[in-house]
């Protein structure tokens, strides 16, 4: 599908984004985990979460739809899926299959994964060693890429893993593997990365504790064989898709636009932050606990941005809104540097050089160092657009480069943007419900 975005004046509204994709994997996963019935409300019916429904079916798990957005879970309990008689796909989503990995590593039997062009070319090997290390026997194509077999034990032994990365994928395949082993689990990360796992494995009844160092280090432990209790989730909005919205409305002045009930953990925030430090206003209003997180209405109002330094040390808490928060860069007033994104070149597209050279495309001026992004901004002046970018498998380019568009003199048209449906169904009517511009080329 390709999809053309025009130029569009202030952008105005309320709307509501789609369940958080992190929470719904793992809704899905989690209540598989618990012996009896879990109820999810607000899941992500996105393609990424729908393919890890179906791995788990084909792993025993009962599962059904019983309204829009609300599933029913039947779970086998820790240790208790059957071996799948077919390819596990996982479509696109590295949460899904990284996380699924380190459920199956304390499974007694072998399950071939794989995944689209995108997920086949992404590296494995980071949670893949580590859970080797545990017990679980990998078989990847070079490089430890999908697809891939995964040989799990009854027998898994419990690890202390030093993480190299700040990766929330990461930490949670260790820690799921680690419910399945006899004993503690530790994962230190450099810096802390999301914790819906650990929230929510908490709120099921595990054994698990948290420490912060002084150095910024998180350590998570875990206690292994727990028994999970069913449990009621209900998903809160996600702001990595709220971002979107946030980010374009933020940048245009005139623009006032309420996103309603996004989640607003403190490991998913970094881009509100970031826009506040260029001039944005965002206010959280209605702030409120839901599910065990903590949600709010974003209130954004539109007006001419600056140019900021992005510390490294903010990745982790807006590691998916660098594509979105590079477009807002180019129309900002001075220069914009996004430090320490050697975490992008391993997303679903190397997003550094994406969206350097779409930029780059659409008229901007833009800079690559090391692994840092920087952005030279036009000051409020419109790019020149007029260009067709492809998205590469990749939904934040998609989206990126339509709120891109919207921002041109000459339209933007994405090729491939059928990749949205990963994590944002209805997007395009959403953004369109606020003044944007977006439609199908050749429709
Ligand atoms: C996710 C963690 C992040 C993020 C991804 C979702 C998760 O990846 O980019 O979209 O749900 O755990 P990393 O763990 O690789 O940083």
């Amino acid at each position: 599908m390709q999809l053309r975005a025009a130029r569009t004046g202030a952008l105005e509204g309320t709307l509501r984004v789609p369940g958080d994709k992190s929470i719904s994997h793992r809704s899905l996963m989690f209540s598989a985990l618990a012996v009896g019935e879990s109820r999810i409300e607000g899941l992500l019916e996105g393609e990424d979460v729908l393919a890890t429904a179906h791995a788990l079916q084909k792993l025993g798990v009962e599962i059904a739809r019983t309204g829009e957005g609300a599933w029913s879970v039947h779970g086998v309990g820790v240790g208790g899926l059957a071996e799948p008689a077919d390819v596990l796909d996982m479509g696109n989503a590295g949460t899904g299959a990284r996380l699924m990995m380190g459920l199956l590593a304390g499974h007694p039997f072998t399950s071939i994964m794989t995944g689209d062009g995108s997920l086949r070319s992404r590296p494995m090997a980071r949670v893949m060693a580590p859970l080797a290390r545990m017990g679980a026997a990998f078989t990847g194509r070079s490089g430890q890429r999908l697809p891939a077999a995964i040989t799990g034990t009854r027998d898994l032994l419990p690890l202390a893993y030093q993480s190299p990365v700040a990766s929330a994928q990461v930490k949670s395949a260790i820690l799921l593997a680690g419910l399945h082993a006899k004993g503690e689990t530790t994962v230190t990360e450099p810096l802390a990365s999301r914790d819906h796992t650990e929230r929510m494995l908490a709120h099921m009844g595990a054994a698990v504790a948290s420490e912060t160092g002084p150095d910024g280090a998180l350590t998570v432990r875990i206690t292994g064989r727990p028994e999970l209790r069913p449990s009621s989730f209900l998903v809160p909005s996600d702001p990595s898709s709220a971002a979107f919205p946030v980010a374009a409305a933020a940048v245009t002045p005139g623009s006032r636009v309420l996103v309603q009930g996004v989640c607003v953990n403190p490991l998913r925030t970094g881009l509100f932050i970031t826009l506040r430090e260029m001039g944005a206003v965002i206010t959280e209003q209605n702030q409120r606990s839901v599910g065990g997180e903590v949600v709010a209405d974003l209130l954004v109002e539109g007006g001419e941005l600056r140019g900021v330094d992005v510390p490294e040390g903010r990745a982790p808490s807006m590691i998916d809104e660098y594509p979105v928060l590079s477009v807002v860069a180019s129309l900002a007033r001075g220069t914009t540097r996004m430090r320490g994104l050697a975490e992008l070149r391993v997303k679903e597209s190397d997003r550094l050089a994406v969206m350097a050279e779409g930029l780059a495309a659409c008229g901007a001026t833009v800079e690559v160092e090391n692994d840092d992004l920087i952005v030279h901004g036009s000051g409020g002046s419109a790019l020149a657009g007029g260009v067709t970018v492809d998205a590469r498998l990749d939904h934040r380019i998609a989206m990126s480069f339509l709120v891109l568009g919207g921002l041109a003199d000459q339209p933007v048209e994405v090729l491939g943007a059928e990749a949205i449906l990963t994590s944002f169904p209805g997007f395009v009517p959403l953004m369109n419900g606020l003044g944007a511009r977006i439609t199908e080329v050749g429709a």
